[in-house]
């Protein structure tokens, strides 16, 4: 077993997932103000601490995807987050892309940069406590979208950021998530992620990515969001199985799901659904932002300095989703 590959299954394993807590400032503006907060360096800081101090990153959460601002912070509680992160036995990760910028000779779709100094900025990230990194590709699905020009660009990418990763003693979670905006049928959206995800596996393969030792991060295979076509859960469950089954190297130790812009019930109970017919070999777990932090924003935000009640919110999400990954949850767990 390599470093690498170990890395990942101290990540994922035993129905543990990851908390995406990696939003730009930008991004995170937009959150905070929607529920009326200001959007400050110190304000942000205290979200996230809030939640990394919690009892259910002991059991629930692997690893915590960090932006650039936050992994240099320090805790109130005198310690860098990244160790205080590590103090629960969660690993701390890094977003090293620098964002979806408009792909030249297609400008309705995104390139994501960010390998021009990569290789400085990963030794930076790995002296002060990263041991894994995301890079997140992202493609439209239209008539005419996405161009075989935008799958090939971002698998490239994606390969050269995890080769480089690797490089550097961190394990590459390979996002490539394709939107759920639009009216694409399931069906649509289980071709086209399939033929994204197979070519990101050609690329990594390409650059000698050692397999065993990144984490996929795909979208699960939903109806566009405008679509009139009526998916079950247990079709959106089989729908995903078949994609993966059919796409992902056998060597990939796991596979861990962005929300991409579910409920926190619905990314819940799909990732359930998924876990109860998992014959795959692969571990499936949640690399969740949104669907792990909506709740307890909304709370936190009628008081920030309400750590408890903040915490219990986030503590029963984490669990709920630690459940589904093994496929334990239920309805009555949700609501007890
Ligand atoms: P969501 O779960 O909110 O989609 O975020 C996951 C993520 O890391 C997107 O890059």
């Amino acid at each position: 077993m390599t470093e690498l590959n170990k890395i990942a299954l101290k990540i994922i394993s035993n129905g543990k997932g990851i908390l995406a807590a990696d939003e730009s400032n930008g991004t995170m503006t937009k959150r905070l103000e929607a529920v009326k907060v200001n959007s400050t360096p110190e304000n942000r800081l205290l979200f996230r601490e809030t939640l990394f101090s919690s009892e259910s990153m002991k059991e629930c959460i692997g690893g915590v995807i960090l932006y650039d601002e936050t992994i240099q912070q320090n805790s109130s509680l005198k310690k860098s987050i990244p160790e205080l992160i590590s103090s629960s036995g969660a690993l701390p990760g890094i977003k090293v892309d620098t964002g979806a910028k408009e792909l030249a000779n297609s400008p309705q779709e995104k390139i994501t940069e960010g390998l021009d100094g990569l290789r400085e900025r990963l030794k930076k990230y790995y002296k002060i406590g990263a041991r894994f990194t995301k890079w997140r590709g992202v493609y439209i699905i239209n008539q005419k979208y996405p161009s075989r020009l935008a799958i090939h660009s971002n698998a490239h990418a994606l390969a050269r950021y995890s080769a480089l990763a690797q490089e550097n003693g961190m394990v590459p979670i390979v996002e490539p998530e394709v939107l759920m905006d639009g009216n694409h049928s399931a069906d649509i959206c289980l071709s086209i992620t399939s033929e994204v995800i197979k070519k990101c596996f050609d690329e990594l393969i390409l650059h000698k990515v050692d397999l065993s030792g990144i984490i996929l991060k795909p979208n699960m295979i939903l109806a566009g969001n405008k679509s009139k076509d009526n998916i079950t859960n247990e079709e959106v469950a089989q729908k995903t199985l078949e994609c993966l089954k059919n796409s992902v190297p056998s060597e990939v130790p796991g596979i861990a799901f962005l929300s991409g812009g579910q409920s926190e019930i619905e990314a819940t109970e799909n990732l359930n659904l998924i876990n109860k017919q998992n014959e795959t070999g692969f571990i499936m777990t949640y690399s969740y932002g949104r669907a792990l932090q909506q709740s307890a924003l909304k709370i936190w935000a009628k008081n920030i300095n309400n750590k408890e009640e903040t915490q219990i919110a986030f503590n029963h999400r984490a669990k709920m989703c630690t459940l589904a990954a093994q496929g334990k949850w239920s309805n009555n767990l949700e609501n007890n």
